[in-house]
């Protein structure tokens, strides 16, 4: 199979990139990434002899288009991802991943591709601290923010253009993700950084807001599961039951450091923060078989601490204009709790 991966010189493509290359062997990768402050050829250095890269913008048509001509299947991953980044500045947001998606929609519908299509559990909106339901692929969508409304929307191509002109599209739609080669601006990967740095943790709010979160292996295999066995024009949503507050979050990492399980900062908050997402991924495991492999958080967190302290050379020089961003964008230490 020729399959084409867009956005793979970010967290989770890559990660897609290289579980390919060693699960898969006989599919032959071509990645499309333009590389922006979020991609970083690195995290693709180990497979680079395997795989073709083009550094090329997903909304530019005819790139799009000549490179889907030579695919036999396309994964769109390629995407503005952070929420704080789409408070301060949507346009890249609209740009990339509704035209993006659009581009790549018209090319696979002219060249009969087969097409996967990469979103959050984020387009559902929120759910109440105490709420007993958990998203389901039947859920309303109701993004709350610039990030997830644009995700949405391009949700919405994929299903216009699988009714309308019969596009061989499915949609995953996941949960928190976390693991290596994760930007250090996200939740995280900063406080692990930060903790290297000897810095505390930075918590938005009370920090009582829930994540569901999932090891990037996890996503990527159910991601294979639904390219080779998912029905086509369907959504499959993926998600490991790892629900945790971030003031827990926070907690597990200062332990992994060592260090006293309050000694952390309360930040600005986000504007709209979402409050709850939970997964209900009953589907794709019963008509896929999928489950996933981290089954306990604390494991794939020690891993993933282990994998920073290690590869500092990969994060070191994107953390200070990082940091620089969020101070930029007025986020401030609080005296106290809010
Ligand atoms: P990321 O920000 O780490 O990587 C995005 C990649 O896309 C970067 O390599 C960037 O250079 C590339 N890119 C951005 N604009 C582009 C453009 N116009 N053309 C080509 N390439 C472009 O993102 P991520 O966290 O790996 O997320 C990947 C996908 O997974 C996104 O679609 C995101 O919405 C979705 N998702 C993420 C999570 C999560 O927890 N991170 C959870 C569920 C779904
Ligand atoms: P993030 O990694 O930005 O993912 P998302 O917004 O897609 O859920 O943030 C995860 C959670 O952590 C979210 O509730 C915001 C919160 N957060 C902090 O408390 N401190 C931080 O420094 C960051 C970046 C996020």
């Amino acid at each position: 199979m020729r399959l084409l991966v867009t956005g793979a010189a970010g967290f989770i493509g890559a990660n897609f990139v290289h579980q390919s290359v060693r699960e898969h062997p006989d599919v032959e990768v071509t990645v499309l990434d333009a590389l922006t402050y979020a991609g970083d050829r690195a995290s693709l250095a180990e497979v680079a002899d395997r795989i073709s890269f083009v550094e090329g913008d997903v909304a530019d048509a005819e790139l799009v288009g000549r490179l889907v001509a030579g695919s036999d299947a396309v994964v769109h991953f390629a995407a503005e991802s952070h929420n704080d980044n789409s408070l301060a500045d949507p346009s890249p947001f609209l740009r990339t991943n509704l035209l993006g998606t659009y581009a790549l929609l018209e090319a696979v519908r002219a060249h009969d591709v087969r097409y996967h299509h990469i979103s959050t559990d984020e387009v559902y909106g929120d759910l109440e601290l105490d709420d007993p339901a958990r998203f389901t692929e039947q859920t309303p969508y109701n993004p709350s923010s610039p990030y997830s409304s644009t995700k949405a929307g391009s949700d919405l191509l994929v299903r216009a253009w699988a009714r309308s002109f019969g596009v061989r599209a499915t949609i995953s739609n996941c949960s928190n993700n976390y693991g290596p080669y994760q930007h250090v601006e996200k939740f995280i990967p900063r406080q692990i950084t930060n903790l290297v740095d000897g810095v505390r943790p930075k918590l938005y709010g009370a920090g009582e807001n829930v994540r569901d979160w999932i090891h990037v292996e996890d996503h990527n295999a159910a991601v294979w599961e639904i390219l080779e066995r998912g029905r086509v024009g369907e959504t499959y949503l993926i998600g490991a039951d790892g629900e945790l507050s971030n003031r827990r979050v926070v907690e597990l990492v200062l332990g992994a450091f060592g260090r006293p399980a309050d000694d952390f900062d309360h930040v600005t908050d986000r504007a709209g923060h979402d409050l709850r997402y939970a997964i209900d991924s009953t589907k794709l495991r019963e008509e896929l078989g999928w489950a996933p492999r981290y089954t306990t958080f604390e494991d794939g967190l020690a891993a993933t601490v282990d994998w920073y302290r290690a590869h500092e050379g990969w994060w070191r020089p994107r953390k200070a204009a990082t940091e620089a961003r969020y101070t930029a964008s007025g986020q401030e230490v609080l005296s106290a709790r809010p």
